[in-house]
């Protein structure tokens, strides 16, 4: 069975990790499952949105400690590097990544779930960045992903700690879109994934690129950068049917191509 499992369905990519057995924990294959899935959204424009959960009772929790143990210094420490790239192309992908948190996120898997668009966890759901424990530190943007988005001091007791916290605790940091029932989890994605396809692809795309990039520049020259992305969505055929639409009160009718 492949470690990362994904399908196509209107429009939306639904992908499960699916080492239940080791609670999803990042090993090669995840790894190269993971990238298949960015390559996969990257070439086929029917994609519009994409939603990752785990199988069982972790979403992941984190990097293969086994294989850390068994594998060779380098395959380990290449494998983790790979994967802080793959996360780096998810994020510049133009679709959306939604993370459904069905349980531990930790090290690895919290990482992961950082570099998604949006983050809804189950009231089960858990987060932290472990490493410590282990004698070693987040390796794949975790240290710097998750000070940009709790705050410097909040990030260095989590991951000085390696503190376990709660969706709830997540939420009130910030790191965490919405926590909803377990039983409603995917419903929940589904529901997102839905509202975020209603809405021009071509403005989605320049959503995702000005927050993400921008939020990786100053201010003034995220502004900038902004103001460039705004030129272009404001001479797209997308915004001349938006505001039609509005005007005649009636549903937009974005391209789909
Ligand atoms: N790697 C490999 N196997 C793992 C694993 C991991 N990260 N996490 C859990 N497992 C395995 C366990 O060894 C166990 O396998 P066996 O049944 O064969 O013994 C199985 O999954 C179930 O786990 P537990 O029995 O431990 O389940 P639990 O409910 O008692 O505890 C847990 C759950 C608190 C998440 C605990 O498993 C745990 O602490 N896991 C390790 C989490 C961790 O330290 N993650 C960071 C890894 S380093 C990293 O991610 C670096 C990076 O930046 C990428």
């Amino acid at each position: 069975m492949a470690a990362v499992e994904y399908r196509e369905e209107d429009g939306v990519l639904w992908v499960k990790f699916n080492r239940p057995e080791a609670l999803n924990a990042i090993n090669k294959d995840f790894v190269k499952g993971l990238r298949e899935v960015v390559d996969y959204a990257r070439n086929n424009k029917t994609v519009r949105v994409i939603v990752l959960t785990g199988e069982g009772k972790a979403f992941c929790a984190g990097a293969d400690i086994k294989m850390f143990s068994e594998s060779s210094h380098f395959v380990a420490r290449s494998t983790i590097e790979e994967l802080g790239k793959v996360l780096e192309e998810m994020e510049d992908l133009e679709v959306p990544v939604i993370a459904a948190i069905n349980g531990f996120a930790l090290g690895g898997g919290c990482e992961i779930a950082m570099a998604c668009d949006i983050i809804i966890a189950s009231e089960r759901a858990s987060f932290g960045q472990p490493e410590i424990n282990l004698g070693i530190i987040p390796g794949a943007g975790g240290t710097q992903r998750l000070a940009r988005i709790v705050g410097w001091k909040k990030a260095m007791e989590l991951c000085l700690t390696g503190e376990r916290i709660s969706a709830e605790e997540a939420y009130r940091l910030g790191l965490v879109n919405k926590v909803v029932e377990h039983d409603k989890l995917m419903d929940e994605a589904k529901k997102m994934a839905e509202v975020i396809k209603s809405k021009s692809p071509y403005a989605v795309m320049l959503v995702k690129q000005a927050v993400n990039r921008g939020f990786k520049m100053g201010l003034r020259d995220g502004i900038m950068y902004e103001r460039d992305l705004f030129a272009l969505s404001f001479s797209s055929p997308d915004a001349e049917e938006g505001i039609k639409a509005f005007v005649e009160k009636r549903k937009a009718d974005f391209r789909r191509e």
